[in-house]
């Protein structure tokens, strides 16, 4: 199943999510919707929270990407209860954008090496080190699930210059080739 995908201003984007088990009910089918839902916006991430679910996982498939970032090539992965520790390593910027936050593209300031342990979607448990483009995006969907957003980490006066676009998409004011919701 397809699902629309909550945008900025929607308060689900801001919780804390919560951790899962494997009694969770239908997690095989909520999982398939997540990478339907995914693919259908041409995304390389989604987190349970952008579907409006204020739980502890996401989904990564960065294949599409593998060209430009080799560390990509195969990542695709069900993260499920992740916690995340950031290593000791350089900072650096570079360009993301978010299912949620869309016609926003900015550089972001993340470190580049992770340590994360989660559980698999058979719940086993994993523990695992990642660098480059991959751990910005295991990053980035980590944030999700801890309710922040990217637009987070901009400067102040970044932030103001994107307020009205902001605006515009927590109203709904934007035209996307994929399904959406809104706070309303
Ligand atoms: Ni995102």
């Amino acid at each position: 199943m397809i699902y629309p995908v909550v945008v900025y201003g929607h308060p689900v984007l801001r919780k804390v999510a919560k951790d899962i088990d494997s009694d969770y009910e239908k997690l095989d089918e909520l999982i398939e919707s997540m990478w339907e839902t995914m693919y259908k916006a041409d995304g390389i991430g989604l987190a349970a929270p952008q579907i409006g679910k204020p739980i502890r996982l996401f989904v990564i498939d960065g294949d599409a990407l593998k060209e430009e970032f080799p560390e990509l090539s195969g990542l695709k992965k069900v993260f499920i209860n992740a916690q995340i520790k950031l290593l000791e390593s350089k900072e650096e910027f570079l360009s993301e954008g978010c299912l949620s936050l869309p016609t926003i593209r900015e550089d972001v300031k993340r470190p580049s090496k992770i340590r994360i342990s989660y559980q698999d979607e058979n719940f086993d448990a994993v523990e695992e080190e990642y660098d480059g483009f991959a751990a910005r995006v295991i990053q980035h969907e980590y944030d999700h699930i801890e309710g922040k957003l990217f637009v987070d980490y901009l400067s102040p006066l970044k932030k103001r210059l994107l307020k009205s676009k902001l605006n515009k998409i927590a109203k709904g004011e934007v035209n996307i080739g994929y399904r959406f919701q809104t706070a309303k």
